[in-house]
């Protein structure tokens, strides 16, 4: 499942499943708050003979190892005669995410089934609510920078890392979580149309909770800072990293007839996603 491919031989019984970003919500989602998540154009998909193609770069927050799981989950319905019931595939990803990551919030395997867009919040184990979002407005164009492979797993970024500053201050990192929240919210009202908002704020804001709870490495902290004086914004998205990168991080830029010149001058290789794409499906 690395970016690199592996051939698939002919075969003509494929499903493939998507990546994600997440907007706002990662590691607030894991406590039971929001997550604003979407699919993307980037796609894994597996054959019959459970060989994988993947599109998504791996380990870099942008839920490959979910679009693993749905993909696999797909394939095996398939495999034992069944239709491609998204519920069986979603619960089945869950419980194979379960074994990656521990005690995951099940956003990354939900917007791999699903697609589009998708408000998530775990409210306990046995209660996992979704709800699909219709974007009523033109989100302005984001862009993905990779600041490269993070050192931690996101089970070790949930747990030893962002849960050990929990279990350490509780108070704290909870009224950092809340804050996340306040965006997610934010961010909902605007894509639905009810307010406006400044993009970049959000972003800025965002990261700014997301440092707050350790999940963002000092080399990252330094690209966001260099994006930021230069008038841009970013947040990591996924689980980040400390010690060395932290994954994909999403930036925006108010003037993209511009863009191309601003990174190059920031000296970052962004590229462009398109967001709200489709869930898992049957490929030929
Ligand atoms: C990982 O993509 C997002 C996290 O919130 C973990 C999870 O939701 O399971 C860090």
């Amino acid at each position: 499942m690395n970016r690199e491919m592996v051939k698939q031989k002919g075969s003509k019984n494929k499903v493939s499943a998507p990546g994600k970003v997440i907007l706002s919500g990662e590691h607030a989602v894991v406590y039971g708050y929001p997550a604003l998540v979407a699919a993307v154009d980037r796609r894994l998909t597996v054959n019959d003979k459970l060989e994988v193609k993947s599109e998504i770069p791996m380990g870099c927050g942008m839920g490959s190892s979910a679009a693993y799981a749905v993909a696999i989950s797909a394939m095996n319905l398939k495999h034992s005669g069944k239709a491609l019931d998204k519920g069986k595939i979603y619960e089945s990803a869950y419980e194979i995410e379960k074994q990656f990551h521990g005690n995951p919030s099940g956003a990354d395997p939900a917007i791999s089934t699903y697609g589009g867009w998708l408000w998530y919040r775990k409210e306990a184990e046995a209660v996992k609510l979704f709800s699909r979002i219709s974007v009523a407005r033109k989100l302005p164009d984001l862009l993905l920078f990779n600041t490269g492979k993070p050192e931690e797993t996101t089970k070790e970024m949930v747990v030893n890392v962002v849960g050990k500053a929990y279990r350490e201050s509780q108070d704290k990192v909870t009224a950092s979580l809340r804050g996340i929240e306040g965006v997610c919210k934010a961010w909902l009202r605007f894509l639905t149309g009810e307010e406006k908002a400044d993009a970049g704020e959000l972003i800025r804001e965002n990261e700014k909770y997301l440092e707050e709870i350790g999940a963002v490495s000092e080399s990252t902290k330094s690209w966001v800072r260099k994006i930021e004086k230069a008038g841009g914004s970013a947040k990591i998205s996924g689980a980040g990293g400390v010690k060395g990168a932290s994954g994909i991080i999403l930036l925006y830029y108010p003037h993209m007839d511009q863009f191309e010149r601003w990174s190059e001058q920031l000296g970052i290789d962004v590229f462009k996603v398109k967001l709200g794409e489709g869930g898992v499906r049957n490929e030929r």
